[in-house]
């Protein structure tokens, strides 16, 4: 039977990973039945909306998505559509791996990471206010039932996937009420769930300095929203970037894949963006699917075009001439 995944191209390079993805999947032999999906900067003066409410409502009903990166405008303008959604369908964990590929050098080798940021609170709540000119307050909302739900599942996923730590980064030091409920949540998570399992907490200035010395000491990460967004690229930068970086929101009801990346403005329509952590998140995707056998197929493929180094296929972001098509053409052939 076919599954249905909604398809949302998304702005700036979006629509090419997108395309790059699809093409992928759909050469593996999976069989899916693709619902495209307008959001995005680009479909504001259509819709009205950056983020339609028939878009949420289509997700919500598939249950599945695979996403394109969308624009938000810095400082002033629409919120984050990406906020959004997330918010919306409650997709309140983002599943993050960061791990070291075949053929990509970087400073450190076997690197394996998997990030678990809150996905619906703290800074990202969105409440600002201007409380006298020149004087303005954002605030950072922590709940114990959303802190509660991501440890929980942060200890859970440990435990799935057979993972050597858990470390949580934090700044309670600083925010002693919403920080320090958060590390409260995850050490009696911790008790409750995965007791046997090493636990660290670490303030993330002192974790930030540590990631980048030695990323081989940690293994699965915990954050609250904004810490767990800065760390993604900061990982990213270990492993080739943000050309290599999937990703998920996972909720009780549905699940976005998307790459960590942003809509790269820059080199958008110029076919120089590297689909990789897109067509990953889309095996991410296949795994949560239970369409294994196709997810690791593409693997198999992608790790092959790595490995082989041809600069014809791959992308300049992780050292090769190719484009997005040179490289999902030999992913294909591959396959
Ligand atoms: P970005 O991730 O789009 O780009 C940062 C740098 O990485 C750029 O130099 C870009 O060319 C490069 N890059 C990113 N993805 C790449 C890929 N697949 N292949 C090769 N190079 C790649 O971050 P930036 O520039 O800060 O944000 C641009 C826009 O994207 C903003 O409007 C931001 O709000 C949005 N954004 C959206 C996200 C989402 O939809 N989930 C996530 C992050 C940012």
């Amino acid at each position: 039977m076919a599954q249905t995944v909604c398809l949302i191209p998304g702005d700036g390079i979006g629509p090419e990973v997108a395309q790059s993805t699809r093409d992928i999947i759909e050469a593996s032999g999976v069989n899916i039945d693709w619902i495209e999906l307008p959001a995005g900067a680009g479909v504001v003066d259509e819709y009205g909306d950056i983020m339609p409410q028939s878009t949420l409502d289509a997700i919500r009903e598939n249950k599945i998505a695979l996403k394109g990166p969308i624009t938000t405008p810095i400082g002033k303008g629409f919120k984050s559509a990406n906020v959004r959604l997330r918010k919306a369908l409650d997709l309140y964990a983002a599943v993050r791996p960061v791990r070291s590929m075949p053929g990509i050098k970087t400073r450190y080798e076997d690197v394996d990471l998997v990030i678990i940021r809150e996905n619906t609170e703290g800074l990202y709540s969105g409440i600002e206010n201007e409380i006298t000119d020149g004087v303005v307050a954002s605030m950072k909302v922590a709940t114990r039932k959303a802190s509660e739900r991501i440890a929980r599942f942060a200890f859970n996923y440990a435990r799935s996937r057979q993972r050597d730590k858990v470390t949580v980064f934090h700044k309670a030091n600083i925010m002693k009420m919403s920080d320090g409920l958060f590390i409260d949540c995850a050490s009696r998570m911790h008790e409750e769930i995965f007791p046997e399992l090493p636990y660290q907490e670490l303030i993330i200035d002192n974790g930030c300095m540590q990631m980048v010395t030695d990323p081989n000491q940690f293994d699965t990460l915990l954050l609250e929203n904004l810490y767990g967004d800065v760390l993604s690229d900061l990982c990213a930068g270990l492993v080739g970037g943000l050309g290599v970086v999937p990703g998920a929101n996972i909720g009780d009801e549905c699940a976005v894949f998307e790459a960590v990346h942003g809509s790269a403005p820059d080199i958008a329509g110029q076919d120089k963006a590297n689909p990789l952590a897109l067509i990953m998140s889309g095996v991410m995707m296949l795994n949560h699917l239970g369409e294994t056998e196709s997810a690791k197929k593409i693997k198999v493929a992608y790790d092959s075009v790595l490995e082989a180094r041809n600069p014809e296929e791959i992308t300049a972001d992780i050292g090769g001439q190719g484009g997005t098509k040179a490289f999902t053409e030999a992913v294909i052939r591959q396959m």
